[in-house]
């Protein structure tokens, strides 16, 4: 990730970003009045995520760019800084002027928004941005602690994109797990598990799944305990690493984008990393049940009886309903060695959840009001949008199996159905499920988003995890 530097005087050799608001913009000298001229003359300049470029030739600094914030709250904040970094070549040195007014909120959405917009899908060794930024402040000290919360959201998010984005010729559980093993040593304070072959016995939902792949499943358990935590929070994360459907096979549009179906992981074990940099006084359990849904004589199929973790049956109906058998097996592990107070699951679950919600916004549905709220505000907060949808019981009779206690696969609505499988594995405490199969993907570039993985889910858990222990 490019460098983000505080520092508390303008430079000429490089371009300014000067955010504009309701409010008259701030440049230093005779900049200043030049630039609030031009952009009073410009009616969409303080639009949230608009960029204007005031080019100054022969003069100094060589390029200016007007920078949207909108409202000035954090959002239009994150907007100007990804909008901003899109606007710049790769090698321009940014310098944004911030308001001697402006807040932490500022800081941390401006920070985010340039870090998440200069994302690009990259090996080890080819960073995409050179060229630093700065940012320009009257004192560096209140704004620190604001940066670091940007940069460790950032990173993570980085992590869970590129993960997401690698190829599944390369992405195996196996390699899943590697990665999440050599993420986890490169921190303090974290433990990893990785389960595999004997050790999934009980495991029945991974194994069905799993058994049609030449690379074999994994169980990987990232655990975050800081003394004194009182609080336990498991995070699970659907990891298929590719989703053919399986023998219920998907048709060629349907599979293209499936090397995605492992966000829900990716984001989980993300946000767990980033508990630990940021050394949050909660204790977190990342669970990544890892398969791969492939199509051979070893896969399962329709009409087999599926022994969960918790020794309940489910009949697979369709074997593209893969993730939900999954998650049962984490949920029922989570709930039987565990001992949580908070469980969360998110997964790139059904195509139906852009059907209700359209491409940004992911279903939340918990039994749990105040869980839900909660939920919702720290997406709103961080830039991911969910809406809660009802466990509708209604449905539950769908669920009725002639030779199990469920069927995998049961009609109607098709994320309600989900997410009223799931619910048969909550045990005590505190549930929510999302899922965020839309959400999960970017068609294009758009603002904080580049084209492909998003890794939804790991800036809301972040938020939501910070908020958990401050009191909130
Ligand atoms: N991974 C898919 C869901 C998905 C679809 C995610 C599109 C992202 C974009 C999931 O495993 C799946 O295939 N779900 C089925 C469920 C059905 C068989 C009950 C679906 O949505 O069609
Ligand atoms: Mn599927
Ligand atoms: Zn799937």
């Amino acid at each position: 990730m490019f460098a983000i530097r505080l520092t508390e005087t303008p430079d000429d050799a490089a371009t300014w970003v000067v955010p504009v608001g309701s409010g008259e913009p701030q440049a230093p000298g005779d900049v200043g009045a030049e630039v609030a001229a031009l952009a009073a003359g410009i009616a969409e300049a303080g639009q949230a995520g608009h960029i204007e470029p005031l080019p100054r030739p022969l003069r100094s600094p060589a390029r200016v760019l007007l920078a949207g914030i909108g409202d000035g709250d954090e959002a239009g904040w994150r907007a100007a800084g990804a909008a901003a970094v899109r606007a710049a070549a790769g090698d321009e040195t940014l310098e944004v002027l911030l308001p001697a007014d402006a807040g932490q909120a500022a800081l941390r959405g401006l920070a985010e928004g340039l870090w998440l917009g200069g994302y690009r899908y990259r090996d080890a060794t080819l960073a995409a941005r050179s060229g630093e930024v700065r940012v320009i402040v009257s004192t560096i000290e209140g704004y620190a602690e604001s940066l670091t919360d940007a940069r460790v959201t950032a990173e993570t998010t980085w992590l869970a994109r590129d993960l997401t984005n690698t190829p599944s010729s390369v992405k195996n559980p196996a390699w899943f797990a590697d990665q999440v093993v050599a993420e986890a040593a490169g921190r303090t304070g974290l433990t990893v598990t990785v389960r595999a072959g004997d050790d999934l016995l009980r495991f029945g939902g991974l194994r069905a799944v799993g058994g049609g792949s030449a690379t074999p499943p994994r169980f990987v358990e990232v655990s975050w305990q800081p003394p004194g935590a009182t609080t336990h929070v498991v995070l699970v994360g659907k990891g298929i690493t590719f989703d053919t459907g399986g023998i219920s096979i998907k048709s060629r549009e349907g599979m293209k984008l499936m090397k995605k179906d492992m966000g829900g992981a990716a984001a989980v074990v993300a946000a767990t990393l980033g508990a630990a940099d940021l050394n949050l006084p909660v204790r977190v359990t990342a669970l990544a049940p890892l398969a791969e849904n492939a199509v051979s004589g070893s896969a399962f199929r329709p009409g087999d009886v599926i022994t969960h973790y918790d020794g309940s049956t489910s009949e697979n109906t369709n074997s593209d309903a893969e993730g939900r058998i999954v998650l049962a097996d984490a949920l029922a592990y989570a709930y039987e060695q565990l001992n949580p107070d908070i469980v969360l699951d998110l997964a790139t679950l059904t195509g139906a959840n852009a059907v209700a919600l359209g491409k940004r916004t992911a279903a939340l549905y918990s039994p749990d009001d105040d869980l839900a709220r909660a939920l919702t505000e720290a997406g709103a907060a961080a830039g991911e949008k969910m809406w809660r949808l009802p466990l509708a019981d209604d449905y539950v009779e769908n669920l009725r199996s002639d030779i199990a206690d469920r069927v995998s696969a049961p009609s109607g609505p098709g994320s309600v159905m989900a997410a009223l499988f799931l619910r048969d594995f909550f045990g005590d405490g505190r549930w929510a499920h999302l899922d965020m199969s839309a959400p999960s993907w970017a068609e294009a570039d758009d603002l904080d988003l580049s084209k492909g993985a998003t890794g939804w889910g790991t800036r809301t858990l972040l938020r939501w995890l910070s908020a958990l222990h401050s009191g909130q």
